[in-house]
């Protein structure tokens, strides 16, 4: 790995190593990650044009774990309001010997542009990218599968809410069926479908009910209305009743399907609270184990080696 910008044309094998070294970071414990040398004498600037809650934290928490020199520049306060563009931006913060960016931003392919044109000696990780791509957060997602039911083999994994605006969905529908997860299921309205959605090799519903039955993982995603034009604004109490995740839908589902959500959430919108808060939910779990996932993301792109090889060569 050099450059971590989208799950597409990445193999099952570099996957799994991918989960295997988050995991050998899990090791210790569910939640603690010790700190390890890796990227010690490397510096990491997070760069983010757009909000963000849990993906910019738990970068700078698995940055810092892999003890790496943090920078985080906050946009709002930087001098782009001053007119400097994204190209003149990075390339000041690589004159400032940044070693790797972690970008998100609000345009399809910003990421893939600042790797091939703006910074090609940076490694480049992306953060999520217009409604394009987020493959840490499908990382994470796969790694919380893993984690509680050990493969993808039998699995059935549906898919639930816009679709059409999200990034976790196109990462993740990737990531399953390079995985080989045998049935991933995309449940929405037809408006939050976008075309070509066949190319992903997944079945679709339009109706919730059906979708869900029998299914083991469960993934909600929240009206992206960011992303949606005011007019075309599905109205939140209408989409709640034919597609929420509340108790009686879940029903539906396995008797232990997991339930799933990138977050933010939007309590009484896509999900009921019971059900965000329930035993079923590994919502908060999915968070913990971004820690360890971007740690693992980190230190393969910035060596190329998985972490469990590093540290056997420096145990010697
Ligand atoms: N899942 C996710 O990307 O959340 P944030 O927008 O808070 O980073």
């Amino acid at each position: 790995l050099r450059h971590f910008l989208t799950i597409e044309g990445l193999s099952r094998e570099l996957l799994t190593e991918l989960l295997d070294t988050a995991d050998s970071f899990l090791e210790v414990g569910e939640r603690a990650v010790k700190k390890v040398p890796l990227l010690r004498g490397k510096t990491v600037c997070n760069v983010f044009f757009e909000n963000s809650t849990r993906t910019r934290t738990t970068f700078e928490l698995a940055a810092k774990r892999l003890s790496a020199d943090v920078l985080n520049l906050n946009i709002s306060t930087s001098s782009t309001s001053k007119g400097e563009t994204l190209f003149d931006t990075l390339q000041n913060l690589e004159a400032m010997a940044a070693d790797m960016f972690v970008v998100r931003h609000g345009d399809s392919g910003a990421a893939h542009f600042i790797a091939e044109r703006v910074c090609p000696d940076v490694a480049i990780i992306n953060a999520g990218d217009g409604n394009h791509a987020h493959p840490t957060q499908a990382m994470l997602d796969m790694l919380t599968i893993r984690r509680h039911r050990g493969d993808f083999e039998n699995l059935s994994v549906a898919i639930v809410g816009d679709i059409l605006h999200s990034r976790v969905a196109r990462s993740n529908m990737l990531a399953l069926k390079t995985l080989g997860c045998p049935d991933i299921r995309v449940i929405a309205p037809r408006t939050l479908l976008p075309e070509g959605i066949d190319q992903y090799g997944v079945r679709v519903f339009n109706d919730l009910r059906v979708g869900l039955r029998d299914v083991d993982v469960v993934i909600m995603l929240r009206l992206q209305k960011e992303r949606m034009q005011s007019g075309l604004l599905p109205s939140e109490s209408e989409f709640y009743k034919l597609y929420g995740l509340t108790r009686a839908t879940l029903a539906l589902a396995k008797p232990d399907a997991l339930v799933m959500h990138p977050g933010p959430i939007n309590r009484g919108v896509e999900i009921e609270s019971d059900v965000a808060d329930g035993p079923q939910s590994v919502i908060l779990k999915q968070v913990t184990y971004g820690i360890a996932v971007r740690m693992a993301v980190m230190s393969m792109a910035m060596t190329g080696q998985t972490t469990q090889r590093q540290l056997t060569q420096e145990a010697n």
